[in-house]
């Protein structure tokens, strides 16, 4: 390693300046325009902009923007010859600072950014935008722009009506424009010996280009808050247990962007400051984690691309809470951890490693390091992971979705030292569906099969299951579709499955589907493999059988005939034992055997013809009202005025769909914003709409922990008003029995309560049936009560109202929250709640869709006569900038349309959202685009309803079908008519007069 003497000496913090290597594009500082210039501003009628005085430094100058019309915005000219895409290429970041009004009333406000008319840049709803006051620095990803956009005029700002905001320091910034570029073994050295009320802080965005290797020294007590990029390699000294890479007062909860780091990382103890510590190491976290839902929530990000090597007597370790660290290739050498926090006994980890697709190794120490912690590991990924250490104790499992995991501890020195091994003995080894597990070592504890078990590394060699460390009999649980391989080339060379405990037979599989198949074996001979007649191969032994014995369905190799026998040994024990009862190849050999290795579903669907249906000009709603089906969306009063009908959004809105919903309009703190006074203002905008264009309405949502007004408490959870149990069973009674009341025989369905389940539902595969409910103000200091309540106050309050339940990411089967879902619905049937079904949101990304998966988990509430719709369906695009993202999403709308035209218990399927300017998410969900013209997803939505209403004939459904419909109406002509038609319908064959 090369120290620069001159370095150090100049100050760090001089020469980091000095070797910045590019500069951001400085669009605007105010600082050449005399104050009181009156600033451009686009499509504005009564907004105003001004150079002025900044009201916290009067020597700077900035600009003080008053809006008063929405989507008007101050206008600069970027002075670049780039254009475009070459433009957002360059600089993929806006960043200004703001200053808000103290005078300003609303929080929550929509950032955008144009370039001439094309818009690059819009916020995900509207997000609070920071504290009144101060100056803050923000700074937005931009999309990239068109190549052939050559506008240089760039507007941004606020997407408001009612705002009063000061900007100043406007640029555009590239990637790395703000790092030190770090030359090849350069030193940064920010190795002192702190005490804990001094933390060094590191902040020095950190560029180490390909071929280059950095070197940080971190000390004791150090928080590392800037971010690192490029594909050199960072050698990191770790000065000790201090040393966060986030920053300290969040205890690395708010961690630096490393995600742009591809190159190696190596983590080295460093004690030459401070001589000694509880570790060296550094102590990452990350938000709140779950197993079992790691694609949905974040885990911590730092190394995500990274190759981690975490060299003897390195740590890494976790403080506390419940937090998740992926890791794209982690390899610990002997005497390296990772670990919980020494000194907390509420540090729970997991460790989601495998991402880059390369093996890895894990020869080091694996432990919570006290009692009370947690720690888990995910392999994701198609490489290997290599687990060699002999003293592990991942005690809250191991997860192993995809790729291998190879045990190679030494099991021989695990029996004589009575050693834990490498999976510990307390957590549960999970192999799921399409991964593997093999090697030659110990696994001491439970382990679930859902995947390949393949004992052997490149050797014949023995897969042991025993508990060395307490020589307790251990479980080895094979599933419905599991596969035991057994490698084999003669009789004294062959790999086997010792079992020192119990086998069990499962009959769920990891679908949570029932499934009597028996787990597979199967035998598999090397190309030179040569075998005498009564050769014997010992497959599997255990101490305790399966209930009805070892009646794996049984694949035998092409070569020679086998058979297998049950033998019960000298000690107690069972073998099963193939034996080679003739040279003849095996007349009943199966070719083309399902290998058992791959189980995911097809995540292509079909290309669709659409010139007919881009040509066409009937609405969605004809095709649905025709099918008895109902397709709606969520209308939004405060992004577009739905009481007019000239509105282009409106318009949509009320021309393609049967029934609406309000987006936020009878949300609690919409429809009771201080305590007993009700506002309905939205509410009856949304039933005003409706009853114009003779729709449905679907009412979102009575109890939930989100959007409840501050009155009740301030964030959803905490009673901070002091609230007894009565008093909130009182306040969510006299609300349903309003507004549920106020809309009597007018709103179709209710979603009584939404979101109740936590999204950690990791249980349900230990404790069939279970569901856990999420932490809320009606949850937490009601009970789970408040639930069954709701329904029984909804149904008194209109008995004629349809109630659902309501969640997310419960779409899929096989999730454990879906799982959940499932239990709880079914509770709540049990319990005689007046439950007509449950929705599934579907906000979903594509490459999510698994229609199988979506239809099978629709299908298994029809036996239970419950619904199950589709209540806010919209797909961000992955990748918006694929040339094929619009028409991947067209694919999946179509998908799911089927799934619900195909199922009479899916009635209903609603999109949450008209138009993808208009929408909560980024990233165009939604069938219409900005300019609410119809999208790809539009057109083949269309298509399929097209087609299965030309498959049906026309005129009035017998009463018998109607009758197993929900409320339906008809006018006398046969029309299908909403809910509001006022004149005489026909509803399940009577005919009366509304
Ligand atoms: C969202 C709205 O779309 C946003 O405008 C609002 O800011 C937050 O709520 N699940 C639900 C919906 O049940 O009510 C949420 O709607 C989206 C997630």
């Amino acid at each position: 390693m090369k120290t620069t003497k001159k370095l150090l000496a100049l100050g760090l913090s001089t020469l980091m300046c000095a070797a910045t290597y590019a500069a951001p594009l400085t669009v605007c500082d105010f600082e050449d325009y005399p104050i009181g210039t009156e600033w451009t501003m686009w499509n504005t009628q009564s907004s105003t902009a001004k150079v002025e005085a900044d009201p916290l430094n009067a020597s700077n100058k900035v600009l003080h923007v008053v809006l008063k019309d929405w989507g008007c915005h101050p206008e600069f000219t970027l002075s670049t010859e780039l254009t475009g895409k070459a433009l957002t290429d360059r600089y993929p970041t806006l960043r200004y600072q703001l200053y808000r009004n103290p005078s300003e009333t609303d929080d929550h406000k929509q950032f955008a950014v144009f370039l001439g008319s094309e818009e690059l840049y819009r916020d995900e709803g509207y997000p609070f935008q920071g504290d009144k006051g101060v100056w803050q620095t923000k700074a937005y990803t931009l999309k990239s722009a068109s190549a052939d956009n050559t506008s240089l005029a760039l507007r941004l700002g606020i997407h408001h009506n009612n705002s009063d905001f000061y900007i100043d320091n406007i640029q555009l910034v590239g990637e790395y424009d703000d790092y030190v570029e770090a030359e090849d073994g350069q030193v940064f050295d920010y190795c002192v010996s702190n005490t804990s009320s001094s933390y060094k802080t590191i902040n020095t965005p950190l560029y180490i280009p390909a071929g280059v290797t950095a070197n940080v020294r971190t000390s004791r007590y150090s928080e590392w808050i800037s971010p690192v990029a490029g594909k050199g390699t960072l050698n990191i000294y770790a000065g000790g247990e201090r040393s966060y890479i986030g920053s300290q007062s969040s205890k690395g909860a708010t961690y630096p962007d490393w995600t742009k780091m591809t190159g190696d990382v190596h983590v080295y103890p460093y004690k030459d400051v401070i001589g000694s510590c509880g570790f060296y190491g550094l102590v990452l976290h990350s938000g709140t984690f779950s197993p079992d839902n790691y694609n949905t929530t974040h885990p911590n990000t730092l190394f995500t691309n990274s190759r981690l090597t975490m060299h003897s007597g390195a740590a890494i370790a976790a403080e506390n809470g419940t937090r998740g660290f992926r890791i794209g290739e982690l390899n610990l050498e002997e005497g390296a951890e990772i670990r919980g926090y020494y000194k907390k006994s509420t540090a729970n980890s997991y460790y989601i490693i495998g991402g880059l697709n390369t093996d890895n190794m894990l020869a080091g120490k694996i432990s919570p390091s006290n009692s009370g912690n947690k720690i888990g590991l995910i392999k994701e990924g198609k490489g290997a992971c290599i687990i060699t250490g002999n003293d592990n104790n991942i005690n809250s499992g191991i997860m192993v979705n995809a790729g291998a995991l190879l045990v190679c501890n030494d099991a021989a020195a695990a029996a004589n030292g009575k050693k834990s091994g490498a999976t510990g003995t307390a957590g549960t080894v999970m192999v799921a569906e399409g991964a593997r597990l093999g090697g030659n070592g110990s696994i001491a504890a439970t382990t679930d099969c859902y995947g390949v078990i393949e004992p052997g590394t490149t050797d014949y060699d023995t897969l042991t299951f025993a508990d060395y460390a307490t020589s307790k009999d251990v479980k080895l649980t094979l599933h419905p579709k599991s596969y035991i391989k057994i490698n084999a080339r003669s009789a004294s060379e062959y790999s086997t499955v010792n079992v020192k405990g119990s086998v069990v037979f499962s009959n769920t599989t990891q679908d949570f589907l029932t499934s009597d198949a028996a787990p597979r074996l199967k035998l598999l001979l090397a190309d030179d493999a040569s075998f005498s007649i009564n050769d014997e191969i010992t497959l599997l032994t255990c101490s305790a059988m399966p209930e009805g014995g070892m009646a794996f369905d049984m694949r035998y190799p092409q070569r020679y005939t086998f058979t297998t026998e049950q033998r019960e040994l000298a000690d107690g024990s069972f073998a099963l034992v193939a034996r080679v009862i003739s040279l003849d190849d095996n007349p009943d050999y199966i070719e083309n055997d399902d290998e058992g290795e791959s189980t995911s579903t097809e995540k292509t669907y079909p290309e669709e013809d659409v010139t007919e249906d881009m040509q066409s000009d009937v609405p969605l709603r004809t095709y649905a009202e025709k099918l008895g089906k109902s397709i709606g969306v969520a209308a939004a009063s405060y992004r577009y005025d739905i009481s007019n009908d000239n509105v282009k959004e409106t318009a949509a809105v009320g021309r393609e769909f049967t029934i609406l919903v309000g987006e936020n309009e009878m949300k609690f703190d919409a429809t009771e914003p201080s305590r007993n006074s009700f506002n309905y203002g939205g509410s009856d905008a949304v039933m005003w709409l409706a009853s114009r264009n003779a729709q449905e309405v679907r009412g979102h949502t009575l109890a939930w922990h989100s959007q409840v007004p501050a009155w009740v408490s301030s964030d959803g959870k905490k009673n901070n008003n002091g609230f007894t149990r009565t008093e909130l069973l009182d306040i969510l009674k006299n609300h349903i029995f309003n507004v549920v009341g106020r809309y009597k025989g007018k709103i179709r369905e209710w979603d009584v309560v939404n979101e109740v389940l936590d999204d950690d539902q990791s249980q349900v595969r230990t404790t069939p049936g279970s569901y856990k409910l999420r932490p809320s103000i009606w949850s937490t200091y009601i009970g789970e009560e408040f639930i069954d309540s709701a329904f029984v106050w909804a149904h008194q309050a209109d008995p004629e109202a349809k109630l659902y339940i309501n969640d997310y990411g419960v779409e899929f089967m096989g999730g454990t929250k879906t799982e959940a879902y499932f239990n709880l619905v079914k509770r709540l049937q049990a319990s005689n709640l007046p439950i007509d079904g449950c929705g599934l949101q579907c906000h979903l990304t594509t490459g999510q869709l698994d229609t199988l998966k979506l239809e099978n988990n629709i299908q298994r509430y029809a036996p239970l006569g419950l619904n199950c719709i589709i209540t806010e369906l919209d797909i961000a695009l992955a990748n918006p900038s694929a040339p094929d993202a619009l028409e991947q999403q067209a694919k999946e709308m179509a998908a799911i349309t089927r799934v619900f035209l195909r199922n009479d218990n899916c009635p209903t399927l609603m999109f949450w959202g008209i138009s993808d300017n208009h929408s909560w998410r980024q990233n165009q969900p939604l069938l219409f685009d900005s300019n609410c013209n119809a999208k790809p997803a539009y057109y083949y939505v269309h298509a399929q309803l097209r087609k299965a209403a030309e498959s049906v004939a026309d005129g009035i459904r017998s009463a018998e079908y109607r009758e197993t419909k929900t409320r339906q109406y008809y006018n006398l002509s046969g029309q299908r008519v909403g809910s509001q038609y006022r004149g005489i319908v026909i509803e399940a064959g009577r005919k009366y007069i509304r």
